[in-house]
C-alpha cells in the first residue's frame, strides 16, 4: 500500500510561522514522525509540498494509479480552490484533509472548506499528530475496505 502526503502554501514554513497557532514542530519533523508510522504499519509513504495551486493540482491527477490513497492539508487554498476540489473528486482516491489548527475557532473566512466535501475524511486541531491520525486512519480504512 502506497500513500502520499500534500501539503499546501506556507506549510513548508512550520516551526517558524505562527508558532503560537501551529506549533514548533518542521514540516520536517512532521514527514519523519510519518515515515516512522508508516514503517510500523508496513505502508510506503512519499511526501510533497508546493506554495503553488497548479503542481499540487498536478500532484492529486498524477497520483491516480500510483498510489492509494491521500493525505493533504491544503493550507489556504483549502478556503478558496475550486482547482483543488475537481483534482481531489477526478482522482477518485481517498481522500483525508488535515489542518493543524482547529479552523472553525480561528477567522471566519477559514471556516469554509472547498475541498472538505471531496474528501473521506477530515482531522483538524491536534497539531501535526493529525497527520499521524490520518495515516493511521486512511490505512485502516483502506484495509478494511479491501477485506
Ligand atoms: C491550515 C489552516 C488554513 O486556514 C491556513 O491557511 C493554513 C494552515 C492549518 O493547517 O491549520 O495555512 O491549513
Amino acid at each position: 500500500m502506497k500513500l502520499l502526503v500534500i501539503n499546501g502554501p506556507n506549510l513548508g514554513l512550520l516551526g517558524q510561522r505562527e508558532p503560537d497557532v501551529y506549533g514548533s514542530e518542521t514540516l520536517a519533523d512532521i514527514e519523519q514522525s510519518l515515515q516512522e508510522t508508516a514503517s510500523e504499519l508496513g505502508v510506503e509513504l512519499d511526501t510533497f509540498q508546493s506554495n503553488e495551486e497548479g503542481a499540487l493540482v498536478t500532484a492529486i491527477g498524477d497520483a491516480s494509479g500510483v498510489y492509494d490513497g491521500i493525505i493533504i492539508n491544503p493550507a489556504a487554498y483549502t478556503h478558496t480552490s475550486v482547482a483543488l476540489r475537481d483534482a481531489i473528486k477526478a482522482t477518485g482516491l481517498p481522500c483525508v484533509e488535515v489542518h493543524l489548527s482547529n479552523t472553525h475557532a480561528r477567522e471566519e473566512f477559514r471556516h469554509t472548506s472547498l475541498t472538505a466535501p471531496v474528501c473521506t475524511g477530515q482531522i483538524m486541531g491536534f497539531g501535526g499528530k493529525g497527520y499521524v491520525l490520518a495515516l493511521k486512519g486512511i490505512v485502516e480504512k483502506l484495509r478494511s475496505d479491501a477485506s
